[in-house]
């Protein structure tokens, strides 16, 4: 999809250090807008940035102002909306395990944290706000494929934190008039995802253990399942939001492709890509036990985001696969 705008915005991008901002960062710059990036690299990394650089103009890298600050301080949130058209909320701790290992730091950015931004954002009168939500808040609802309006009960500390974002934000329409859009992003995947450390999500992870002939581990029988949504399909769900009009607003939307992979077939699919690439991974995948706070099946209903938004994505797992693998095998340290 192409986009264009008829001027150039600022934009505000928090977490733009990160997998996600940094892609939203990469777009935007692209076209011709300005971006303030606040990131505190508690995850995300300079070398996100440089990349960044490298792949814009010098015309429209020189539109990017970074802060380096934290959500869980309100006078970084105040200074980094000042002057801003649209806000991109993307900065939190991601990762159920690391919730459930350190639920007080992963409460703090991302329910602190999103308050402080929202706040600071509804003081600044800007024309938008989007923010990251997640598919984690459909809990323990057993319901396939996932509709916004059924939700169940939270599986992790995680999961509790990006459903207070919602809370929060519905409560900030009825009481201040102030109306945000949240993405449910299912299982995002794409270059600059990080695929070191404990916490890494798993086609990153994968992807490297594979390409250095480590052992991959599945956790559980591998027939839990997810919905993997490319990078793009994300980034322009994001922009849709931003320019959606009233009435999409006050509102939170799928972002996913509909589908439904399961995590042996995942497997099977990162080894093909590999050795379309020239990569050959013999080995078969070491089972161990479920981990705890992982929900058992996702697959989103896209239709409120096709509806409301215009949401059409343009990848499903494959294409994206095919078009992240590259980005693994030059990036594989
Ligand atoms: N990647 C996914 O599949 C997925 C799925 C559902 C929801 N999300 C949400 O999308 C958003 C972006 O995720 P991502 O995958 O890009 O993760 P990421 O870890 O790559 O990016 C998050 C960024 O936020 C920054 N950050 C964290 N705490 C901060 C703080 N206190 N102050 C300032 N910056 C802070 C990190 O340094 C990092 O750069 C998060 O809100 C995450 O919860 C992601």
């Amino acid at each position: 999809m192409e986009y264009s705008f008829d001027k150039s915005y600022s934009w505000l991008v928090t977490g733009a250090a990160g997998f996600i901002g940094s892609n939203l960062l990469e777009h935007l710059l692209k076209l011709n807008q300005k971006v303030i990036g606040l990131d505190n690299f508690a995850t995300g990394h300079q070398h996100n940035l440089d990349e960044v650089q490298s792949l814009v103009t010098p015309d429209q890298w020189s539109r990017f102002t970074f802060i380096e600050g934290d959500i869980r301080n309100q006078a970084d949130c105040v200074k980094a909306c000042e002057g801003v058209d649209y806000v991109l909320h993307q900065a939190a701790l991601g990762s159920v395990p690391r919730s459930i290992n350190d639920p007080i730091t992963t409460n703090a950015a991302n329910i602190t944290g999103f308050l402080n931004v929202l706040v600071a954002a509804r003081d600044a009168s800007v024309k938008s706000f989007t923010y990251a939500a997640s598919s984690s808040t459909y809990g323990d609802h057993p319901a396939l494929p996932k509709v916004e309006e059924n939700i169940g009960k939270p599986l992790s500390p995680y999961a509790v934190t990006k459903y207070v974002n919602e809370l929060y934000a519905d409560v900030f329409a009825s009481t201040y008039g102030f109306k945000t859009i949240g993405l449910r992003y299912f299982n995002v995947f794409g270059k600059r995802q990080d695929p070191n450390g404990a916490y890494a999500a798993v086609i990153p992870k994968w992807t490297a253990a594979m390409v250095s002939g480590e052992d991959v581990f599945i956790n559980g029988d591998g027939e839990t399942s997810r919905d993997f949504c490319f990078i793009e399909n994300a980034v322009q769900a994001n922009l849709l939001a931003a320019m959606a009009d009233d009435a999409a607003k006050n509102e939170v939307y799928n972002v996913a492709v509909g589908d439904r992979t399961t995590l042996n077939i995942l497997f099977d699919s990162l080894k093909e890509a590999l050795a379309e690439n020239g990569v050959v991974y013999n080995k078969q995948p070491v089972y161990r036990d479920f981990r705890p706070g992982d929900v058992r099946h996702s697959q989103a209903d896209i239709g409120k985001a096709a509806t409301k938004l215009g949401y059409t994505p343009e990848y499903r797992i494959a294409e994206g696969i095919a078009k992240a693998m590259p980005w693994y095998l030059d990036h594989k340290g």
